[in-house]
This record gives structure tokens, C-alpha cells and sequence, in this order.
């Protein structure tokens, strides 16, 4: 059986999709959970992109154990050393530098010739060599780069002591079978020094014109041995190659990708996407492909008919092999403490013993309000628990919120304030009642902050469900700081996450600490 090497990069293609940020305590449970899944490689970061995605990639080095964690970095020497000084903790730590290939970016945006480029790209990758065993090197934009100078380009970096050759279609624009036949030609002209130097030719595709999937299996047919993808296939634009559709096409069909197999574990397929569509607040299609909450859903009469008579009529998988549980609740008004914990347990939350308790008492209470609390209500109030501030964090309290709103009136609120020990009260009007709060707030604390974005979901259904609001706040040198909070009521779930992100601004200043997103590269 050949093995398919599944290379993970939720943390880092996929977080950087809009709006995706993640904090670093939710990285690591996202990363516990690919580790459960049994991803082989796992890209946790873009080191050098801001301290906060170092700081998360340490901390994923220091803590996963299993899979190879990878560090981000452009050919840029202190770029390099930032991703090593990162990964390096790990057991198994991985370096990825890359380089644009492309004449379009190699003119635009690099403005350097083609021999400058393969210099940067031979330096880059003899530096990382000279600190880690494990080099991956991508020349960005292959699907457009010129195929005798990638190949050539991808020989000089296999002598410098590249170990992986990832080949991106960086803006999506390849059909399947003209990148089956590119990754051939990698093969039939680099066979040599691949082989002797026991090279893994990577692909990693983006998902522009829908095509993701398709051209990584293709690729898998001609010979790519790792498969870059992410979780509900998440990432910049129209996203990556999703995992969950590239490894249920190779299980599903075993008869056409003969003897080939990957290591991932599917039961826990369905957990992973929604544990990253929960934290990331990006929603999973209904008709998504595997995951999406009709993809089992048999709704014709005539599909029924045929479902009762032998599900093999309609169904090619089966849900529990993807772990599918649907929406089915898990905890009701007399379910146990221990019931919340194998939940919690379940989803790869680890949490300290004292949030436990938080959690038990918040589902319970919502239990008695609602009867049944499912298991999205418990993902986010766990999120929100973990994602606490500290009692030395916690600068600013919320003491009391009034809010007057209706047909005939400007929204208006009064919020009070505990800032620093100290009781204040702030006023404000706005274009709706949230906004009202928003302002009363901002103004208290620092008006020049902005709500740059705001999102409420209401978890489960009916009028009584939990709101889920998630906000960005940025500072004025424009640091973006994200928050989240999950009440019943609207108006206090809005105003929590609003103080929430106002206290990482404030810490933030104070420490010159936090969590800048959206790295740029
Ligand atoms: O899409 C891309 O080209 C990338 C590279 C950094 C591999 O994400
Ligand atoms: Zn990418």
C-alpha cells in the first residue's frame, strides 16, 4: 500500500481565510484534534508573521505530539531562523520556505530575474537545512510557472537539502488533467534525484474555480505522495483542498486509487469540522461534500422508499464512518456532571478542572431553560470559558447594562462600568441597540477603537437559543484584537465580547503583548 502523507494547514492557509483568526488557546485545541485525526503534518504558523502566531507555533511544538509540525517562512534568513526558533521544540519539526516561480509574480511582485530567484531559493533552503532535517520548499504559483525552470528550479533546492516538493496552485487556476500531467513531468524528468534522495513531491491547491480536490487527486494519481489541505477546506479566497473530501474519495474509492491509503482516522471527521467550524465561526455548508448537514439527508420520498429497502440504493458512505452524529443532542436536564466532561472530553477541549466546573454549571442552567443543550451550545460555551481572561487581564468589568430600543426612539444604553477598581457609568445612542452599547463603551474606554466586525449566530434553534456573538476591535496603530461570548441574552453576549476584546487592547498596550492576525506575506 502506498501511504499518503496528509499535510494539515488549517492553523496557517486556513486561518488566514477572512475572518478566520483563531487565538492561541483555540489553535491548540484545533491542533490536539489533527492530531487525533491523525494528520501526518501539521503547518501551524507563519512564525514571523506577528508574535502572537510565534507564540502559538511554540506552544504547538512544545505540546503535539505525533504529527510533524511545520513553520511558514518566506527564503528571507531571519524568516527562517524565526520558524526554526519556533518548530524546533517539537520532536518532529518541519521548516517550509517558499519562493514565487511565476513570470506574473516573479515581475510584479518580486521584481527579480529568474537566477535571482533560484539564488534566493538555493540560500533559503541550504540555511534551513543547516538547522533542521526536514525541509519543505514550494515555488509559489507553480500551476503558472514555467515547466523546464520549476523543474529546474526544484533540482537546485533537492541538491541544497530539500526532503519535501510541494508544487502550489497558489490562485487555483489549473484544470485536473493538465496538473496531473505537470506533476508527471516533475516525475519523468527529476526521477533520478528524486528517487536517490527520496524526495516527497507535495501538491497543495487552491479551490478557485472549484477545482481543489479534483487536481489534488489527480496529482495523487500521477505520483504526489503528500496531499496540503485543510479542514472544511478553509483558506484565502475560495479556500484549499478539503482533507474530509480528498480522504473519504481515496477511501470510498479503493477500487479506483488501488492500494493507496492515508492514516487518517475518519471517525473523527465530522468532530474536526465542527470543532474548527465552531472556533473559527466560519459555517460548513449545508450541502457541503461529507460534512455538511444534509450530505446524509435523504429527503425525496423515493430516495426513502429506496434507503428503507437497502441503503446501498442512495448511500456510497456510511455516516458513522466519518463519526457523523448529526445534530443529535447529548446532554438533557438530567444527564450528569460526567456526561459534560466525556463531551467536553469528546471534542478535545482540555480544560483546568476549575473551567470544567464553569462549563457544568452554564450547561446546566441552560438544560433547565431549554431541556436539551446540543452539542454546538456545548462548543461554544466551552470556547467562550476557555477563552476567559485571567483575574490580572480582566481590567475592565461589566457591572450593569440598560439598553431602551423601539419603533418610535433612537436606540439608546447606559452601561456601567468596574475599570480598574473603579465604578463608571457611560451612555450612548446608535443605529441599533448594539450599537448603542458599542458606543457607550468605546467611549469610556478609548473612543478611538473601532468594532471593525461583528457576527451573532444563534447556536441552536428557537427563540430561546443561545446568541454567539464574535467581534475584532482595532486599535489605532491597527492592531485587531478578536472576542467572543455566548450569553442567552443578545444584548449581553455583544456586550461582553466588546469588553472582552477591550481588554486584550488594553493588556495588549500594556504588555505590548497579544494576538495581531492576518498575517501578510
Ligand atoms: O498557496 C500557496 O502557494 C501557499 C504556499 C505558501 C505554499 O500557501
Ligand atoms: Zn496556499
Amino acid at each position: 500500500m502506498k501511504k499518503i502523507i496528509i499535510f494539515d494547514t488549517t492553523l496557517r492557509d486556513g486561518e488566514q481565510s477572512p475572518g478566520a483568526s483563531l487565538t492561541m488557546q483555540e489553535k491548540i485545541i484545533v491542533a490536539k484534534q489533527l492530531a487525533k485525526l491523525g494528520v501526518d503534518v501539521i503547518e501551524a504558523g507563519f512564525p514571523i508573521s506577528s508574535e502572537g502566531d510565534f507564540e502559538s507555533v511554540k506552544l504547538i511544538a512544545k505540546e503535539i505530539k505525533g504529527p510533524i509540525i511545520c513553520g511558514l517562512a518566506r527564503t528571507r534568513k531571519e524568516d527562517i531562523d524565526r520558524a526554526w526558533e519556533a518548530v524546533k521544540y517539537s520532536k518532529k519539526p518541519r521548516i517550509h520556505t517558499f519562493i514565487a516561480t511565476s513570470q506574473v509574480h516573479m515581475d510584479n511582485k518580486l521584481r527579480k530575474s529568474k537566477e535571482e530567484v533560484m539564488q534566493m531559493a538555493v540560500d533559503a533552503v541550504k540555511h534551513a537545512r543547516s538547522l533542521c532535517k526536514d525541509i519543505e520548499f514550494s515555488p509559489e504559483d507553480s500551476a503558472r510557472t514555467d515547466l523546464d525552470y520549476m523543474c529546474d528550479i526544484i533540482k537546485a533546492v533537492i541538491e541544497a537539502g530539500a526532503t519535501t516538493i510541494n508544487i502550489p496552485d497558489t490562485v487555483g487556476y489549473a484544470e485536473p488533467e493538465e496538473f496531473g500531467k505537470r506533476i508527471k513531468y516533475v516525475f519523468e524528468k527529476l526521477n533520478n534525484i528524486i528517487k536517490s534522495n527520496k524526495v516527497v513531491i507535495s501538491i497543495h491547491c487552491h479551490n478557485d474555480l472549484g477545482l481543489a480536490v479534483a487536481n489534488s487527486l489527480e496529482a495523487v494519481n500521477n505520483g504526489a505522495t503528500q496531499v496540503e489541505c485543510t479542514i472544511n477546506g478553509i483558506g484565502e479566497r475560495a479556500g484549499n483542498c478539503s482533507l474530509e473530501e480528498v480522504v473519504m474519495n481515496l477511501k470510498t474509492r479503493k477500487d479506483f486509487f488501488k492500494d493507496i491509503t492515508t492514516g487518517i482516522n475518519t471517525k473523527e471527521i465530522f468532530k474536526t469540522s465542527q470543532l474548527v467550524s465552531s472556533l473559527t465561526g466560519i459555517a460548513v455548508q449545508r450541502n457541503k461534500a461529507i460534512v455538511g448537514s444534509n450530505a446524509f439527508a435523504h429527503e425525496a420520498g423515493i430516495h426513502q422508499h429506496g434507503m428503507l429497502m437497502n441503503k446501498l440504493t442512495y448511500e456510497i458512505m456510511k455516516p458513522e464512518e466519518i463519526g457523523w452524529i448529526g445534530t443529535t443532542f447529548v446532554i438533557g436536564k438530567h444527564s450528569g456532571k460526567h456526561a459534560v466532561e466525556n463531551a467536553l472530553k469528546e471534542m478535545g477541549y482540555d480544560l483546568t478542572k476549575e473551567q470544567v466546573e464553569k462549563v457544568i454549571i452554564k450547561v446546566k442552567e441552560l438544560a433547565d431553560k431549554q431541556k436539551v443543550v446540543m452539542r454546538e451550545d456545548i462548543i461554544a460555551i466551552a470556547t467562550d470559558i476557555a477563552g476567559e481572561l485571567s483575574k490580572d487581564e480582566e481590567i475592565i468589568k461589566l457591572d450593569e447594562i440598560k439598553v431602551s430600543t423601539g419603533n418610535k426612539m433612537q436606540p439608546e444604553a447606559a452601561v456601567t462600568l468596574i475599570i480598574d477598581g473603579k465604578k463608571k457609568t457611560g451612555t450612548g445612542k446608535g443605529v441599533g441597540p448594539v450599537d448603542a452599547v458599542s458606543h457607550a463603551i468605546r467611549t469610556m474606554i478609548d473612543p478611538s477603537i473601532t468594532l471593525k466586525e461583528y457576527g451573532l449566530k444563534a447556536i441552536t434553534g428557537g427563540t430561546d437559543a443561545l446568541a454567539d456573538v464574535s467581534i475584532k476591535i482595532q486599535d489605532k496603530k491597527g492592531n485587531i484584537f478578536k472576542a467572543e461570548a455566548v450569553n442567552e441574552d443578545i444584548m449581553m453576549a455583544s456586550a461582553i465580547a466588546l469588553i472582552k476584546g477591550m481588554n486584550k487592547a488594553l493588556n495588549f498596550q500594556r504588555n505590548k503583548k497579544g494576538n495581531r492576525i492576518h498575517a501578510q506575506y
